[in-house]
């Protein structure tokens, strides 16, 4: 007979109350699946009078999540608390070092923590899963870990915070300002009442660091990202990116180059044949570009309690069947040094939005500008609407350029701002010809 798993679980909110849900309802189907049968034996949250979505079991309550870590009883510890040191921290630490698995959802644990945490689990034999931290009920750990075991990965390119893509949708689809977007999702409970968070792009950069760990065998290191926001999105580049048949993402994309591997948090424009252009509202999504398989596309829900603890479940599952895998997929001792490839680097095409002063001249000088830097234009567009700036009547201007270095459009555009045509800082987006 087989022994029982038996399963602490440490937060009871949105995530955690869908776990301890699920495990109660499909308690047969998993001890088919896994052959074992899973319980839970301990549980702890903040406050223990608080009334949750789920019947009491026979469970005992811990006051803290580092005595429910260590408890003699538990064979997984479940953490579902969220937040990058404090609690969460202590708590998975050490679980680890007493031989715990650990299964959880806190992708900026990880991002910053993940090394080591990986460490401590490879040196106690037990799993550190977690396939909810990224892309919330996507798949995309597993398949990246197994699934493209053994293929060379090239490039990963998601949409990895679906408050971000509600808000970028909506201004595209209704015409809604982004304060406005930010309203609503606000409303709908999509973003947080501080959403420097998410739309500052750091959420997404803390799911990129995990899957370019894994994908290029890299160290998790959120530092060697560059993180833009969508802040400064306006919805005249939203209809221009329109106009010109692209949509506007913010995307993390993680490639490799001549010059390392590039992880990159930014506005992006996408084409509308692209399947990521396709990925609408609060949906997230992941494109792959692997040697033999081309690209390989997950979509599916970002977050939701529902959706997360189906890839808690999963992780639970695995771990049931004997599956502990390296966190990162190769040994943690081999993961390289992630480092940090400059953005001045970066190579791709560029969309420039600038405010131009309406005399003659104006154009005919950006342009000479952008030729002296070797800036090759594929269209320039006036757009519609004015500003005025400094007495001067503006006119708003839209470049697109091929392929050429984010330090040349920068070098140009502080020569096109010396000359004094333009009124504010150009906005920018990469373009990916995805
Ligand atoms: N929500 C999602 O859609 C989603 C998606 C993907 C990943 N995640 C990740 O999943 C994790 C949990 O998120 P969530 O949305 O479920 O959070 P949540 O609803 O805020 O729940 C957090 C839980 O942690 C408990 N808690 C907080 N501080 C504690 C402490 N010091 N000691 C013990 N318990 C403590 C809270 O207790 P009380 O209930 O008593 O306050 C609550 O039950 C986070 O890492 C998050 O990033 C969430």
């Amino acid at each position: 007979m087989v022994e029982k798993l038996r399963i602490g679980i440490a937060g009871l909110g949105t995530v955690g109350s869908e776990v301890v849900t699920m495990l109660q309802m499909r308690a047969g189907q998993l001890s088919g699946q896994s052959g074992r049968q899973i319980e839970i034996v301990g549980v702890c949250a903040r406050d223990r009078t608080r009334m949750r979505p789920f019947t009491p079991g026979p469970w005992t309550w811990y006051d803290t999540p580092e005595a429910l870590a260590v408890a003699p009883d538990v064979d997984i510890f479940v953490e579902l608390i969220g937040g990058e040191d404090g609690p969460a921290l202590n708590a998975v630490t050490l679980a680890l070092q007493h031989g715990r698995h650990v299964v959880t959802a806190n992708k900026a644990l990880l991002a910053r923590h993940g090394l080591e945490l990986a460490r401590l689990a490879e040196a106690g034999k037990v799993a550190l899963a977690f396939e909810a931290a990224v892309a919330g009920g996507v798949p995309v750990i597993k398949m990246l870990r197994e699934g493209l075991a053994g293929s060379q990965i090239n490039r990963i390119s998601g949409i990895l915070n679906g408050t971000c893509n509600y808000i970028l949708s909506k201004m595209e689809t209704e015409g809604l300002s982004f304060a406005d977007g930010l309203a609503e999702a606000q409303r709908l409970g999509y973003a947080e009442a501080d959403p420097t968070f998410d739309i500052g792009g750091f959420d997404t950069a803390h799911k990129l660091a995990l899957l370019t760990s894994l994908a290029f065998g890299t160290a998790v290191d959120r530092d060697a990202i560059h993180i833009e926001g969508i802040e400064s999105i306006t919805l005249a580049d939203i209809r221009a990116a329109a106009a010109l048949g692209f949509r506007v993402k913010l995307l993390g994309v993680a490639e490799r180059n001549e010059h390392g591997i590039e992880q990159r948090v930014h506005p992006t424009m996408i084409t509308h044949a692209a399947p990521l252009s396709q990925v609408m509202g609060v949906t997230n999504a992941v494109s792959i570009d692997a040697d033999a398989h081309q690209r390989l596309t997950l979509i599916g829900p970002g977050a939701g309690g529902k959706a997360t603890a189906a890839a808690v479940m999963a992780d639970i599952t695995d771990i049931a069947r004997g599956n502990v895998p390296h966190p990162f997929a190769v040994p943690a001792t081999s993961l390289t040094p992630g480092e940090r490839v400059p953005m001045q680097a970066h190579r791709g095409g560029y969309y420039i939005r600038m405010f131009v002063e309406d005399r003659p001249g104006a154009f005919a000088t950006i342009a000479t500008r952008m030729a002296e830097h070797g800036i090759s234009l594929e269209s320039i567009m006036q757009r519609s609407g004015t500003e005025h700036f400094l007495g001067a009547t503006c006119v708003p201007v839209v470049l697109i350029t091929h392929a050429t270095t984010e330090k040349l459009v920068r070098d140009a555009l502080d020569a096109v701002l010396a000359d004094g045509y333009v009124s504010e800082r150009p906005q920018i987006f990469r373009i990916e010809r995805e």
